[in-house]
């Protein structure tokens, strides 16, 4: 079978058994701040799980784009060392919500397995949960494997989590024996490539604490998970999923760029460095093209250190040169039947990869000459050992693994502090922990709710009206704020880059200033910063207010803000739709925020937007603008016709089975749950305020529209009439031609000032050479100038060496802390005494941590330290005085 039809069987058995057959979710989570990849087909159903959430059907089943490769679930260091791991994966799975439990998820298991696929019973194992006696019971009477098959294991095994925190329960698993013999019993579970896991039940129960308590669900769900590449090696009877239909045209593909056959061997260096190459680049593509970047925080540096892997792995088959961006191709031409955003994304994915490539190629190379230099250094200093600081920053900068660090110090005969690696790894870690957490707690995970009401998803009003009655059903307390769920609400929470709404909350007593809404689950909820006594109009603590039972409020969206942002988002779809224009259809978004102040867009695009191109692009969305033309919302249509209508989905979004755009007639039509204006006239004004880099690939514009645009260009308007009032430019007048005559003529005064400043000091000088100490007929001229730089002392230095005749002079002058040191000595004094102004001026520079030197008539150098000047002054004229005296 080939594994396309095994991917489909698969579907069509549980369609059969009522399932609704879903898409894959991104493999870049939307909305979980506790994930950076999605790690298992349950993600998208978190929700579900947790009852914040539902869906219109209670069976699921789909083929999930899976990446395993940080936090709880991590394959990556397996991964090319066996034949059954991968960082990336689908994973075929089926659901209950609330509905079938134990039972039919066993048998139609086992059924899938042995009655359509056939496989032998005597090479299936189950095992179960140590306390799950249910299960045990349902193997042996729901199916016919052997009952000796049957095994129990504890919680590290047949307890499954999906991370930290979330969805978890008991689980049962089906394993399968590959051995010749029939000998896998002890094998199972005991990570051995003869016995693998094939499909994991799990019957999720509770929810598990920040606190590491299990809170049990209000239902009890089925989830299952089976690797689609491991079951496609098993049904094609190959010993590894690298030797499938899935991963030869991959391997193709390499040997076409290396000229390096795979041959499937499970040791060799060079084919374990194509199962790699092979694995890391299906992570790329999927992750890129679902909106990731390789970056140096959260999943942006996982996604990096991943390609750094593979490009090191790349040498191996003596291959220095960008290779992962070509298997993008490959990749997208095989799957992007079952994942059409691949061909979609095809190009900018290609690009991105290639200029990763490009530039760790370049970091590789300046990584070895760093290790040189390290291994230099403790040479000379007859150290043994590379430090953990360094292992570290070659790992961490240079993307050294701490085994090629280990292999390169050892043939130079060095070791590896790896404990000290292990502290600094530790301390990065933690950082990233931290960091994550304090992500964390933007959705205010502490206080306890009360109900008031049945908590059902929150009726969102807000794309007709701002203002509406409703009741208070749940409140908590959450540091300093109140939070507030209502039954129905025009408050916007904060989603698809747009920030949540602002307003006030009136009821009989009190009156709430809402300054943030977001969603939690389809639950919204009204952050309060402060609360008023409807009475006094004094400030209440969220603790004095005791509410008991559901209250009747007015609740007012903030129309003003409102209104600013809708600008700001409408505006940003023009933005889109005039960049596709004026740079062309690659441009796709890859971020946006959109607040009532301002606007930000990140989108892929491969080089500095040109000032004509942002010229033109302004242009367009505001000749867009003048005409004034109305919007259209299609609300609730299905995801599909929206594509087939031409409508831009942003890849890194989750969107629901039906969905909503918003078109503007001939110019946009994208997928969007946001508030806009309705009329594009609305927006009046749209001004760019600045293009940049965030990443390989990805620019910003920051933009902004309505009155805030024009109280910038207002600002810089005013500002350009007070500067032509300062230059008595009249109107016609170029302001810039103006102060260009002005920048002018200031050098030409600066230099005047600098000549006349050194004719000064040359008079004066003159004179103090004539009072210079005198030693065996030789003269000494030790001066210190102040506010003079290296210019104006090299000047004054070779004009009295000119007028010194026999004797020698030192300069020091002192600018912005910066010291120069000047030496001179008359042709007189060199022959005739031996002086060499190179020499002394080089010994003195010592004094003021600088360095430098010349000839023996004239020499300069610079140095740090402004406060060993008298210092470098002595030294100079008592090594004079003692040459002379000799
Ligand atoms: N969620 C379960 C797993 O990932 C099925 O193994």
């Amino acid at each position: 079978m080939k594994s396309s039809d095994i991917r489909q069987s698969f579907l069509d058995y549980f369609e059969k058994k009522e399932h609704t057959i879903v898409r894959s979710a991104p493999v870049i989570p939307a909305e979980d701040p506790t994930l950076l990849f999605t790690n298992a087909g349950m993600n998208q159903f978190k929700d579900v799980f947790l009852d914040k959430g539902s869906r219109p059907y209670s069976r699921a089943a789909d083929t999930q784009k899976c990446i395993r490769a940080s936090g709880k679930h991590n394959d990556l260091e397996d991964v090319g060392r066996d034949t059954y791991h991968h960082t990336f994966f689908e994973m075929l799975g089926n659901w209950s919500f609330g509905d079938y439990y134990k039972k039919e998820a066993i048998a139609w298991a086992w059924e899938l397995l042995t009655e359509v696929w056939s496989l032998p019973k005597e090479r299936l194992y189950a095992t179960v949960y140590q306390d799950d006696d249910e299960s045990l019971e349902i193997w042996k009477t729901a199916t016919d494997i052997d009952p000796d098959h049957i095994m129990k294991f504890g919680d590290k095994d047949n307890f499954w989590e999906m991370g930290e925190t979330g969805p978890c329960g008991p689980c049962s698993e089906i394993h399968i024996d590959l051995t010749d013999d029939l000998s896998g019993r002890e094998l199972v579970n005991a990570d051995d490539h003869r016995v693998i896991e094939l499909w994991n039940l799990v019957f999720i129960q509770y929810n598990r604490k920040a606190d590491r308590s299990l809170e049990p669900l209000p239902k009890k769900h089925v989830d299952t998970g089976m690797g689609f590449e491991r079951i496609t090696a098993v049904l094609q009877s190959k010993g590894s999923n690298y030797d499938t239909d899935i991963f030869a045209p991959l391997f193709d593909a390499i040997t076409a760029h290396t000229g390096v056959a795979y041959t499937a061997t499970l040791d060799g260096e060079r084919d374990m460095a194509m199962r790699v190459i092979a694995d890391h680049a299906r992570t790329l593509t999927f992750a890129i093209t679902d909106g990731a970047v390789p970056g140096n925080e959260g999943r942006g540096y996982v996604l990096r250190r991943i390609l750094r892997r593979a490009v090191r792995y790349a040498r191996k088959l003596d291959c220095n040169q960008p290779v992962l961006y070509r298997l993008v191709g490959v990749i997208a031409d095989t799957m992007g039947a079952v994942f059409p955003e691949l061909k979609k994304q095809q190009a900018t994915v290609e690009k991105i990869v290639k200029s990763e490539e490009e530039s760790f190629l370049v970091t590789l190379g300046r990584g070895i000459e760093i290790f040189g230099e390290i291994a230099a250094a403790l040479k000379a200093s007859k150290e043994k050992s590379i430090s953990g600081e360094d292992a570290f920053r070659l790992y961490d900068t240079y993307g050294f693994p701490l085994d090629l660090t280990r292999l390169m110090a050892s043939e130079e005969g060095l070791g590896v502090d790896e404990k000290g690696f292990g502290a600094c790894m530790k301390e990065q870690k933690e950082r990233a922990r931290k960091d994550r957490k304090q992500k964390q707690q933007i959705t205010g995970d502490e206080g306890q709710w009360q109900w008031f009401e049945q908590k059902g998803p929150t009726v969102f009003l807000g794309y007709e009206t701002l203002e509406t009655e409703a009741q208070i059903i749940g409140v908590r307390i959450a540091g300093s704020q109140m939070q507030l769920v209502l039954d129905q609400t025009p408050f916007y929470a904060e989603s698809g880059g747009q920030t949540g709404d602002r307003g006030r909350i009136e009821g009989e007593n009190y009156i709430f200033d809402v300054i943030d809404t977001r969603k939690d689950g389809d639950v919204i909820v009204h952050v309060a910063g402060t609360v008023y006594d409807r009475a006094t109009g004094g400030e209440v603590t969220p603790e004095s207010i005791a509410f008991s039972q559901a209250v009747q409020v007015q609740a007012q969206v903030d129309k003003e803000t409102r209104e600013a942002t809708e600008r700001n988002h409408t505006a940003t779809h023009l933005l889109h739709a005039a960049l596709r224009k004026v740079l062309g259809e690659h441009v796709q978004q890859k971020g946006s925020l959109v607040g009532p102040d301002r606007l930000r867009f990140d989108f892929s695009h491969f080089e500095k937007v040109s000032a004509g191109e942002l010229e033109a692009v302004e242009a367009e969305v505001n000749e867009r603008i003048r005409e004034a033309g109305a919007l259209v919302k299609h609300a609730d249509i299905p995801y599909e016709a929206a594509l087939e209508k031409g409508a831009l989905a942003f890849f890194g979004d989750k969107y629901a089975d039906r969905v909503r755009v918003v078109e503007v007639p001939g110019v946009s039509m994208e997928l969007c749950g946001g508030t806009h204006v309705s009329n594009v006239g609305q927006i009046g004004l749209f001004k760019i305020m600045s293009e940049s880099s965030i990443a390989s690939g990805i620019r910003r514009i920051e933009a902004m529209s309505g009155k805030a645009a024009e109280e910038v260009l207002w600002g810089d308007y005013q500002e350009l009439q007070q500067v032509r009032q300062l230059l008595r430019t009249g109107g016609e007048e170029s302001v810039a031609a103006r102060v260009q005559e002005l920048l002018e003529e200031r050098k030409i005064l600066d230099k005047k000032l600098q000549d006349m400043k050194l004719s000064l000091l040359l008079d004066k000088a003159i004179g103090e050479l004539e009072q210079a100490d005198t030693v065996n007929g030789c003269r000494i001229f030790v001066m210190k100038y102040d506010d003079s730089g290296a210019d104006t002392l090299r000047s004054l230095g070779q004009f009295l060496r000119e007028k010194i005749g026999r004797g020698v002079g030192l300069l020091a002058g002192e600018e912005q802390g910066k010291v120069t040191l000047v030496g001179f000595a008359g042709d007189e004094a060199i022959r005739e005494c031996g002086l060499n102004a190179g020499e002394l001026v080089k010994k003195a520079a010592a004094m003021v941590q600088g360095g430098g030197g010349g000839k023996p008539g004239f020499a300069t150098a610079g140095g740090k330290n402004p406060a060993g000047i008298p210092e470098s002054m002595k030294v100079f004229e008592e090594t004079v005085r003692t040459k002379l005296q000799s």
